[in-house]
């Protein structure tokens, strides 16, 4: 959308506007129908700051009938603690993609699943069974392939190679990679809402894939039953325990390695996308990663050898702040629960503009701008509010290491390919892209990357 079709649409939303809900004001952007999905789509930032400008929570609609409190302010953070609220709402409206994995069960079930998979997901258990390796093998050729190319798509690009990281770590041979992209696009065909069921519908096709899917996964599971938990992602998955001895059924097993190809390759792909938009509009930034990923031998394949590149990092943490993947985060109130000195039943939806905390000016000076030095030289540990982008509380995301080792080997993977020839990245048409924001924030698929001297 360009800047005067989005000033036209911020006019025609600021117009049409329902009445306050229970006494808390709706955001503008709301049109009959739809509610804010077409506002918050494409201008997500100016939805929740309107909103937040008539109180610290409003409502928005999100889709059909689908109304949810939100905020933007630190506070309603405490939403993700889960004491009195839970993910309920993502198996209830998402049943077919959650299922029994970790994102969709809480409390005592979700400690235990949790228990049982961390291990393979911390820097020791990314260490023992390879998992930098596994990304450098589908990373470090797939970026050569860009030399000599006019242009390149950057996120189609970016999001190949995140889900082929994620089908490798699962045990998925490199020749087998294009059927499970293809297995799972059309598997995707199932979470739209419309369940129609006749030969050739989506639905029908998408729960075949699935069938497919679930098999395969299973034959993988199996061949994995005693091994050793460090051999691969899938052992550790299959044999993990929690402190108390138990582990995965089946089901949840199954369910758990399907939702990690959907937690872990657009998120990771976007942020790596927009990383690279923002070297390719800052060619200064773009010589100090260059310098850095050329001062080591190779780029990172352990968490500890993360440390060696902090510049890389800054642009990784900087480029996530600015964009959130997931840029709007919910739970469902299990019991009352106040916020801002105001009571929501149970069964109310209350959620938090994880991209307006992300850009909060009291935090962050310039918020607004592409500042990875704001990372460099920090004796602390990132807070909660800092790691927001990850979501919060006992759901915080599982892939948190994988993501930030995978988006770190990949600049330091472009920085050496295209430093080493004098040749720096530029947005094709000049143009820094408006970013899209739902159903996850990331560039538009017309943003296209040259790589010059
Ligand atoms: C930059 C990359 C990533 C971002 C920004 C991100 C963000 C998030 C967020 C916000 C949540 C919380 C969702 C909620 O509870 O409502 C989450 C959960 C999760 N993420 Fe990630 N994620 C990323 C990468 C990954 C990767 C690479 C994997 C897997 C390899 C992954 C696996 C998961 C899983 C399984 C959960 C559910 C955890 C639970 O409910 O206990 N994520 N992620």
């Amino acid at each position: 959308m360009n800047l005067g079709a989005r000033a036209l649409a911020r006019h025609t939303f600021s117009r049409v506007r329902p009445a306050d809900r229970d006494g808390l004001p709706v955001a503008p952007g709301w049109l009959p129908g739809v509610g804010h999905v077409p506002a918050l789509t494409y201008d997500m930032s100016w939805v929740c700051r309107a909103g937040d400008a008539r109180g610290p929570l409003f409502w928005l609609q999100l889709g059909p009938g689908n109304w949810v409190i939100a905020s933007i302010r630190e506070e309603a953070f405490a939403v993700f603690r889960n004491r009195e609220t839970s993910s309920g709402h993502l198996a209830r409206d998402m049943s077919v993609l959650v299922g029994r994995s970790v994102l969709g069960v809480d409390g005592e079930a979700h400690r235990r699943m949790r228990g049982a998979l961390n291990a393979p997901f911390t820097p020791r258990g990314l260490t023992a069974h390879k998992a930098g390796s596994l990304m450098a093998e589908v990373i470090l050729p797939r970026v050569a392939l860009w030399n000599g190319r006019p242009d390149i798509a950057i996120c189609d690009e970016t999001r190949e190679f995140a889900v082929d990281v994620i089908f490798r770590m699962m045990g998925i041979e490199p020749h087998a990679l294009a059927t499970w992209r293809k297995a799972f696009e059309t598997y995707s065909l199932a979470l739209f809402p419309i369940p129609w069921d006749f030969p050739g519908s989506p639905y029908r096709r998408g729960s075949g894939a699935k069938r497919w899917i679930d098999g395969r996964l299973r034959a993988i599971a199996d061949g994995e039953r005693g091994q050793d938990p460090d051999r691969s992602l899938v052992s550790a998955m299959v044999n993990g325990r929690d402190e108390e001895g138990r582990g995965l059924d089946d089901e949840e097993l199954i369910d758990n390695l399907r939702i990690l190809v959907f937690a872990g390759h657009e998120t990771t792909a976007s942020t790596m996308a927009w990383a690279v938009l923002y070297l390719a509009n800052d060619p200064a930034r773009w010589k100090r990663l260059v310098d850095e990923a050329l001062a080591a031998d190779a780029p990172p394949t352990t968490p500890d050898a993360l440390a060696k590149f902090p510049f890389a990092e800054g642009v990784f943490r900087e480029a996530l702040r600015l964009h959130p993947p997931v840029s709007f985060d919910s739970r469902l109130t299990v019991q009352p629960w106040s916020l801002f000195g105001r009571e929501f039943p149970k069964g109310q939806v209350v959620g938090v503009a994880l991209h307006e905390l992300s850009r909060d000016a009291e935090r962050y000076p310039n918020a607004s701008q592409f500042v990875p030095e704001r990372w460099l030289d920090r004796d602390k540990r990132p807070g909660p509010i800092e790691t927001a982008q990850f979501g919060g509380g006992p759901h915080f995301c599982l892939g948190y290491h994988v993501a930030w080792l995978e988006a770190v080997l990949f600049l330091v993977a472009v920085a050496r390919e295209f430093g080493a020839r004098s040749m720096r990245p530029r947005i094709a048409d000049g143009v820094f892209p408006k970013a899209v924001f739902m159903p996850l924030q990331r560039p538009p698929a017309s943003a296209r990357v040259q790589f010059v001297r």
